[in-house]
């Protein structure tokens, strides 16, 4: 079954209990956080403080993504706040063993990902204790950028890796996809869909989720 995991990036920031509200009535399965520190990205979002505040108001698990330098110095906010998966990037400062290891023994889902130019195999090490890979379809930072072709071939390769090592990894992509190319992620092996602006931006919220998932 495909998850589609809704940015909220591209909510209105002003009404996010609506926003929530509207992504659980019109199918979404998860609500993906992004959280960007203007340090691992040039861009800043939100914490850990709004995580909290959604996670009151919504029963949608939270699909938190960390787009920041040192997650260790962080984590322990997010998994307070009530997140259902973190996500950290290979790419970031902190050792990045030692923390997926410490949001699993929380009990939270573990995730890790890379950014476009990283390779799958920079995964290698990580994948028995992963639930979920995330391979980024675009330089992570912002909303709304155009999803880079050239990734396809590696989110065939995490799926070769996940179904050798780790058959019950989630494998989700980020950045860029839209009702009209997620078929081809989908076919090389994608099984968590996140989608900002092509969901938050469609004239019909329900019918893209719809397409997005299926
Ligand atoms: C990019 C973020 C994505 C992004 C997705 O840095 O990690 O989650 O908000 O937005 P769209 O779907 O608009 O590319
Ligand atoms: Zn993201």
């Amino acid at each position: 079954m495909i998850k589609v995991s809704p940015s909220i990036l591209s909510a209105d920031f002003a009404n996010l209990e609506s926003e929530m509200a509207r992504l659980k009535d019109c199918g979404a399965h998860w609500a993906h956080v992004d959280v960007m520190d203007g340090h691992f990205v040039p861009n800043m979002s939100i914490g850990a403080v709004v995580v909290k505040a959604i996670s009151k108001v919504s029963d949608l698990p939270l699909d938190v993504h960390l787009m920041i330098s040192d997650p260790d110095r962080y984590v322990d906010d997010f998994i307070k706040a009530g997140s259902h998966i973190i996500t950290i990037h290979e790419e970031c400062n902190s050792d990045v063993m030692a923390v997926l290891k410490h949001i699993k023994d929380a009990g939270v889902k573990c995730a890790l990902s890379i950014k476009p130019n990283t390779p799958v195999s920079a995964l290698e090490k990580y994948i028995d204790i992963l639930d979920m890979v995330l391979i980024m379809t675009v330089e992570p930072g912002f909303g709304g950028q155009k999803f880079i072709e050239a990734c396809l071939p590696k989110i065939a390769e995490a799926r070769a890796l996940i179904d050798a090592r780790n058959p019950d990894c989630l494998l989700e992509i980020d950045g860029g996809v839209t009702c009209d190319n997620v078929a081809a992620a989908k076919a090389a092996g994608a099984n968590v869909i996140v989608a900002g602006s092509s969901v938050f931006g469609a004239s019909d919220m329900r019918t893209a989720i719809e397409i997005l998932g299926k």
